[in-house]
């Protein structure tokens, strides 16, 4: 039996089923690259699913963990810590004006920006507490942000969820007729990320910024997936020049360590004491590794790279149909990219690469979402793209294509 094997038995005996895993032990990992336990390097374009934005064992990150873990890692929040400070300040240094609210996951930031909506609504908009979210939208799992998610195979299983949300086309017409009396904020993904890479065209969210003006609602961006430099942006909502009220940020956060925010203009910064609060959220540990990502992706000018590297990556992905890929379109910004498939071979594909040494992401049957480190490099990913070259004609031999 391979260490796999054994291993996978083991995960099937002692953790909940709730992943349906690829087949590949990682035992570490840098930069672009992961090592499996057959010690196969496989090129990452997948980066934990745009979390390890300086990619994996990035040294600003390791040197923050370590140096601060030998001096503090947690008290609580009922006492300051600097790391914590510095982290919400180097956050508005790169969104807008306001105030931040620390904790530990992507859904999480949403429920505190759920929890800010609500109350804004009672004490702003004569009581409304209702929420406008998008069809297609992911917001994560827990039950506040599950409300907020569009897919009803994800909400359906676990209801009744919270009461408030109402779910409409990415159309200004939709999302205007759904405002009345009892709404109290939009809430939107610049780019859907789960559903398979769908961006939200600039121009909508611009007037849906201008609705939620004339409608005095929150305008509330979702940037879990899409910030932190990935769409060529520092947030994707910037593409389209407009400032929300409130956004939530996560995975790339920490660069690999758990650590989200929720955003508040001074419109919409209405917590007080006792309103909220998380145990864990914002510790000196988790912060010092945040404050380390955000001024290693300003120093290194990653924000642009991502633009310059994920055109060339586009490119790169439109070139494989020279080859006999079925590419059919190639859709995202900057890092943050899907490649839409003629034939529904994307599981496959995407099994088939880890084979031949490279991690991609197949959503359904035709969708390929790639969301590398904003470091990887020019050469990489030309390697990475030999070798999903390889995955396709395999996958289409096996299916007869
Ligand atoms: C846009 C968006 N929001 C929220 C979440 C949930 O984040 P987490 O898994 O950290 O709770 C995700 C996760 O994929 C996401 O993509």
């Amino acid at each position: 039996m391979s260490s796999l094997d054994v291993l996978r038995d083991r995960a099937d005996a002692a953790l909940m089923h709730t992943y349906a895993r690829q087949p590949l032990e990682i035992v570490s990992a840098h930069g672009a690259w992961v090592r499996d336990a057959d010690g196969r390097e496989l090129i990452d374009l997948v980066g934990g699913i745009g979390v390890n934005v300086l990619g994996h064992s990035h040294p600003a990150v390791t040197r923050a963990l370590t140096e601060q873990a030998t001096v503090l890692i947690h008290t609580s929040n009922l006492y300051y810590t600097a790391p914590q400070v510095e982290l919400a300040e180097r956050l508005i240094a790169t969104a807008f004006e306001g105030r931040v609210f620390l904790c530990n996951s992507g859904a999480e930031a949403n429920e505190a920006a759920i929890k800010l909506a609500r109350k804004w609504g009672r004490r702003h908009r004569g009581g409304a507490t209702g929420i406008v979210a998008l069809t297609g939208a992911f917001h994560g799992r827990t039950l506040g942000a599950l409300a907020a998610t569009g897919n009803k195979r994800y909400r359906e299983p676990f209801e009744p969820l919270p009461a408030g949300f109402v779910h409409v086309d990415a159309n200004l017409d939709a999302i205007s007729a759904t405002v009345d009396d009892g709404i109290a904020a939009v809430l939107l993904e610049p780019i859907q990320g789960e559903s398979g890479v769908v961006p939200v065209e600039d121009d909508l969210v611009a007037r849906v910024r201008a609705l939620c003006d004339e409608r005095d609602l929150l305008f509330m961006v979702d940037e879990v997936q899409s910030g932190m430099g990935r769409t060529g942006r520092w947030w994707a909502h910037q593409h389209a020049g407009v400032v929300p009220d409130v956004m939530t940020v996560a995975k790339g956060l920490g660069g690999g360590v758990p650590v989200a925010a929720v955003l508040a203009s001074p419109r919409a910064d209405v917590l007080e004491p006792g309103d909220h609060g998380t145990t864990f959220g914002g510790n000196p540990l988790a912060s010092a590794a945040a404050c380390a990502v955000l001024r290693t992706i300003e120093e290194e000018h990653l924000v642009e790279r991502a633009a310059r590297i994920g055109e060339y990556l586009r490119e790169s992905l439109l070139s494989l149909r020279a080859d006999g890929v079925p590419v059919a379109a190639v859709r995202g910004r900057g890092l943050m990219l899907a490649v839409v498939l003629e034939e529904p071979v994307a599981s496959r594909a995407g099994r088939a690469a880890l084979d031949c040494g490279v991690i991609v992401n197949a959503i359904g049957d035709s969708v390929l979402r790639l969301l590398p480190a904003l470091t990887i490099s020019e050469a990489e990913i030309d390697e990475g793209l030999r070798r999903l070259r390889e995955a396709f004609a395999i996958a289409r031999t096996e299916g007869g294509a």
